[in-house]
């Protein structure tokens, strides 16, 4: 039987957003790493965008040496970040595209397009003994250059089923994605836009083994405590898991 705990890294950029939103210490992501962890998130994930505009350098820092579980951290593919990568040896980088007028991570990387300067940054990431993930839509030429070009796992971009929950073809492509991508010997991950509503069928998918989730986990800690919003979405990919198996 397949393992039913499937990883949940919490994403807690939007900690640091809250930071920002007054330019002081408080919120502080260390302190949010810790009891996401405290509460069972098996990761922390930050994304550290070229303008700076939540996490900063310095939270990269003291997270590298505090989380005790999982570090991924989350980049574009640009030479400041896989420097900064290389040095800190996180246990993960996830590359992404990045656009500077985009309110959050819109689509996919550009593997096809891209392959010659991704792959050299999946070398010098795995060279540093870095786990290499790149976040993709669930196309199947893309999955299958993420392997050509030597990711370790690809994570699917879960946005536009987030954003059609009512249209079956948004899951059944991430169904597929996880399929193909297994079977090119990738492991796979999903994330964006889930909720403890709309997470269910994504980690029932047997190849999905995690989950990077933020903004609904630090929203709904506003109304419940960060401890309990983090376990609320574990039960809920939980329930799904078992849902899925019996
Ligand atoms: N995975 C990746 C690669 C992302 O860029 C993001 C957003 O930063 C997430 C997961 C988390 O998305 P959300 O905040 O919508 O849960």
């Amino acid at each position: 039987m397949r393992s039913r705990h499937s990883r949940l890294y919490v994403n807690i950029d939007h900690v640091a957003t809250l930071r920002q939103a007054r330019g002081g210490t408080e919120p502080s992501p260390v302190e949010a790493a810790a009891v996401c962890e405290a509460a069972g998130a098996d990761g922390i994930t930050v994304h550290l965008r070229e303008d700076r505009r939540h996490i900063q350098d310095s939270d990269v820092e003291a997270l590298a040496t505090s989380i005790t579980t999982f570090f991924n951290f989350e980049m574009a593919c640009v030479d400041e970040m896989i420097a900064m990568a290389v040095r800190l040896k996180p246990s993960q980088v996830s590359l992404v595209p990045e656009k500077r007028e985009e309110v959050t991570t819109e689509g996919g990387l550009d593997v096809l397009g891209g392959r010659v300067r991704i792959g050299a940054a999946v070398d010098r990431l795995k060279a540093a003994g870095i786990h290499v993930s790149l976040f993709v839509a669930p196309d199947p030429r893309t999955i299958v250059a993420a392997r050509q070009v030597g990711a370790d796992a690809i994570e699917l971009h879960t946005g536009e089923y987030a954003n059609h929950l009512a249209d079956p073809a948004t899951l059944a492509a991430l169904v597929d994605g996880a399929r193909i991508g297994a079977a090119e010997g990738l492991s796979i991950y999903a994330g964006h836009g889930l909720t403890v509503r709309n997470v269910g069928p994504v980690a029932a998918i047997p190849e999905v083994t995690e989950l990077n989730i933020g903004h609904s986990i630090v929203s709904r800690s506003v109304f419940v405590g960060l401890q309990e919003a983090v376990r609320e979405m574990r039960r809920a990919m939980d329930a799904a898991r078992y849902q899925h198996e019996i």
